[in-house]
């Protein structure tokens, strides 16, 4: 299928070729034995979302964590904005505009929400103590510049946290903590977003408002594009514009919501049984 929208179509007619920001090719991953990535070929275009999708085990966390030089790839090439990214140490990585979230919410519970999002960008902010007293005008410029930036990511996606910026997470619904998390990766002003699962231990109405946040953000931030990890089956035909379904390791589909749901492999690899 065409892997771009209707309107990204008719914009690329107007005004030259769509981007492909993630160009992903032939990339192996293995544990022992196990399989975890086979050959995988995946490509990203600017500006859309794409659902990773697949049964438990099928190695979307284990993509994830080869992109973003946890493991490294026992083969294939990973190309990020047209440089090559395969298997450089995970600060390169995020520096290069790639930034995620994780499956198990990863805030820390007893710093503010400020520091929490600030710890988003902590390779590029002025460190250590040599400069934090002898160049105090600096720092606390530093300081307010990160202050403006949180408010501005807080009342995009979580504008109710605005007034407890300071306060510690710990005494915070689910659902504010993976708001954080996700402004925690905005921070850093990335090109390529990395949601594992956000909807993980949220009830339904919460997956709903969240669902709402990441479309709304997509209209804030154009050239931003997200891969995302989920089993709501819902919440991935409401937000995404193309879907790669894994099955032990091996992308078995790939399409619009519709067309991957009507697919006898994918109907298979999650019923377990011949459709
Ligand atoms: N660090 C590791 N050591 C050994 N095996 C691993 C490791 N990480 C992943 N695996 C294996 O790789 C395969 C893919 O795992 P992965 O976590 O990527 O699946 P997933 O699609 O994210 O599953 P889920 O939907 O349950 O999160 C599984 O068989 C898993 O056991
Ligand atoms: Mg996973």
């Amino acid at each position: 299928m065409d892997i771009l929208t209707r309107s990204q179509s008719a914009k690329i007619r107007s005004s030259g070729t769509p981007q492909i920001v993630l160009k992903a090719r032939n990339v192996v991953r293995r544990f022992g034995g196990v399989v975890a990535l086979n050959n995988l070929d995946l490509d990203v275009v600017e500006g859309q979302i794409l659902g990773l999708i697949g049964p438990n085990g099928s190695g979307k966390t284990t993509f994830f964590n080869v992109l973003t030089g946890i493991y490294a790839a026992d083969e294939g090439a990973i190309s990020f904005l047209e440089k090559e990214i395969t298997n450089l140490p995970a600060p390169q990585v995020f520096r290069s505009g790639i930034a995620r979230t994780f499956q198990r919410a990863r805030v820390c519970l007893s710093l503010s929400v400020f520091d929490n999002i600030v710890l988003g960008d902590h390779p590029r902010l002025q460190q250590g103590l040599v400069f934090n007293l002898f160049r105090r005008s600096s720092f606390r410029r530093e300081y307010e510049e990160c202050v403006e930036r949180v408010r501005e990511l807080l009342e995009m996606f979580a504008p109710h946290l605005v007034a407890k910026m300071f306060e510690p997470v710990e005494t915070f619904p689910m659902i504010d903590r993976r708001r954080i998390e996700v402004c925690r990766a905005l921070f850093s002003s990335p090109r390529l977003l990395l949601l594992d699962e956000p909807s993980a231990g949220m009830t339904h109405e919460e997956t709903r408002l969240l669902v709402d946040e990441i479309v709304a953000l997509r209209t804030k931030r154009h050239k931003l594009s997200i891969i995302i990890v989920e089993h709501e089956m819902d919440l991935i035909s409401r937000i995404t514009d193309r879907c790669v379904v894994l099955n032990f390791g091996s992308k078995i589909c790939e399409g619009t919501y519709d067309e991957i749901a009507s697919d006898r492999n994918v109907q298979e690899a999650y019923l377990g049984v011949e459709a």
